[in-house]
């Protein structure tokens, strides 16, 4: 069948050809997107005498039962169509004959498709925020219910302080209230209409940019209609927001990676959540963890292929634009199913406080509340943490902790330190008086929490 197009060509084009242009296959995923926004394009030009009311009724009327039909599944995509929007005007013109023609009057694909993707990542974005909302409030959740937890905190993977596991779960809290302003800030940008910038230059007709971007709930008009059709930034925010998000999430994944292993133990997630080996019977594996550790690169690349695809592009539209459509859907795909199984992972997870309270009792990490000790006793911080290092020399030595070194040898090494030292190295204490805004401390843990909650409210 010859194209829409011909008349400049033959229209009749190569097979190849054909799939290779084609963008159907993804772009299908608009079609709701396009045909609202082929209803708002109808209303308006009407609105301004540019159609009649006669003829605007019979597109929207048309255009809503296409919209009803591919709901339901009454109609099908035609995969052999050049991309949904073609799709869309065709069966319009099938089903109502030469009024469906009139639709495309003052409109290019080139402002409709920036239109179609930026009403679809207004939704998805919003849709991501909500995920973002219920995987944080399943993290404050998780501190609530295990407030008073003492773990190990870790700096090179050593151990290094104590610190309640609800201080350091919190710290995802913090990482994904960000990623929600970023996405918040990010879709102040998508929020713009470019639709009535045409093909680049404008049109000729007396159209009402401000009445159509009202229709579809837009903030703003696109100012430069050049700019509007060639601009691709709202997807490459929108991904690097993801890819944060996904950074984030790799980061928690390979921690509890780690604390599901029988060398930490700090975890165990539930069994709906794990798989196991087809071969080792003991198995049991934190395989969401690792997809979604390992889909992080998944959601970088797409980032990636889309600063590649609009580096050095000449404005306005260029074909290559068509390849944001993947790497977005893709990107979006991706963070979603992660977020789904996150959350209900995280909601199931069970925290072995005594498995945790065991590894903060070896590794020494309560040397820096020695030394804090000694300043307390009047000794500057440097002789302090040089005395209570050669005290963690010795117990290492000797075999011991610094909770069992004997108080004879504590005084050989510093004549002020008294009885009163086990209670201060107490690892209960240690975390008791991190009471520095933001510290360990129990009472900065309810702040955090407090703030957290109101945030995601
Ligand atoms: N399928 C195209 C895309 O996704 C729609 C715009 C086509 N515009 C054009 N001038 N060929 O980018």
């Amino acid at each position: 069948m010859a194209k829409m197009w011909a008349g400049r060509t033959s229209g009749v084009t190569d097979g190849a050809a054909d799939d290779f242009n084609s963008s159907i296959r993804f772009d299908c995923r608009l079609y709701r997107e396009d045909i609202v926004g082929s209803m708002a394009h109808a209303a308006m030009l009407a609105a301004q005498g540019i159609l009649s009311q006669q003829d605007a009724n019979a597109l929207i009327d048309g255009l809503q039962g296409i919209l009803d039909d591919l709901d339901s599944g009454a109609l099908s995509f035609d995969w052999t169509a050049e991309d949904i929007h073609m799709f869309v005007e065709q069966v319009l013109t099938e089903r109502l004959g030469e009024v469906g023609k009139k639709l495309h009057t003052a409109r290019s694909r080139n402002d409709q498709v920036a239109l179609d993707m930026r009403l679809h990542l207004r939704h998805a974005s919003d849709a991501i925020a909500e995920q973002l909302r219920g995987l944080i409030a399943a993290i404050v959740a998780v501190a609530e219910e295990n407030k008073s937890a003492v773990m190990p905190g870790y700096t090179h993977l050593q151990r290094a302080q104590p610190i309640l596991f609800s201080h350091h779960i919190l710290a995802y809290a913090m990482m994904f209230l960000r990623d929600l302003d970023r996405l918040a800030d990010c879709r102040r940008r998508i929020d713009v209409s470019p639709i009535g910038a045409c093909a680049l230059a404008g049109t000729t007709y007396d159209t009402d940019r401000q009445m159509e971007a009202k229709l579809l709930g837009f903030s703003a008009v696109a100012r430069n209609s050049i700019d509007a059709v060639s601009d691709r930034d709202f997807c490459v925010e929108l991904l690097s927001a993801l890819s944060l998000v996904m950074m984030h999430l790799s980061r928690l994944s390979e921690e509890l990676i780690l604390w599901t292993s029988w060398e930490f133990r700090f975890v165990t997630l539930s069994d709906a959540f794990t798989t196991g080996s087809s071969i080792m019977p003991q198995k049991k594996n934190s395989d969401m963890a690792e997809l979604a550790r390992g889909k992080t690169g998944r959601v970088y690349g797409d980032l990636m292929a889309l600063l590649t695809m609009l580096k050095g592009l000449p404005l306005a539209y260029d074909k290559d634009m068509q390849e944001d459509k993947e790497a977005v859907f893709d990107a979006l795909d991706t963070v979603t199913m992660c977020l789904n199984v996150f959350t209900p992972m995280l909601q199931s997870m069970r925290v072995n406080a005594e498995a945790m309270y065991h590894a903060a009792q070896s590794g020494f990490i309560n040397a820096t509340d020695l030394a804090d000790y000694l300043v307390r006793k009047g000794l500057p911080f440097r002789s302090a943490y040089k005395i209570a290092g050669e005290l963690v020399g010795e117990c290492i030595r000797s075999g011991c902790v610094l909770e069992t070194l004997p108080l004879e040898t504590y005084r050989r090494h510093c004549e002020r330190i008294d009885e009163d030292v086990f209670a201060a190295i107490d690892l209960l204490t240690c975390v008791r008086t991190r009471i520095s805004e933001g510290g360990t401390s129990p009472e900065s843990v309810e702040n955090q929490i407090a703030y957290v909650k109101e945030q995601i409210k």
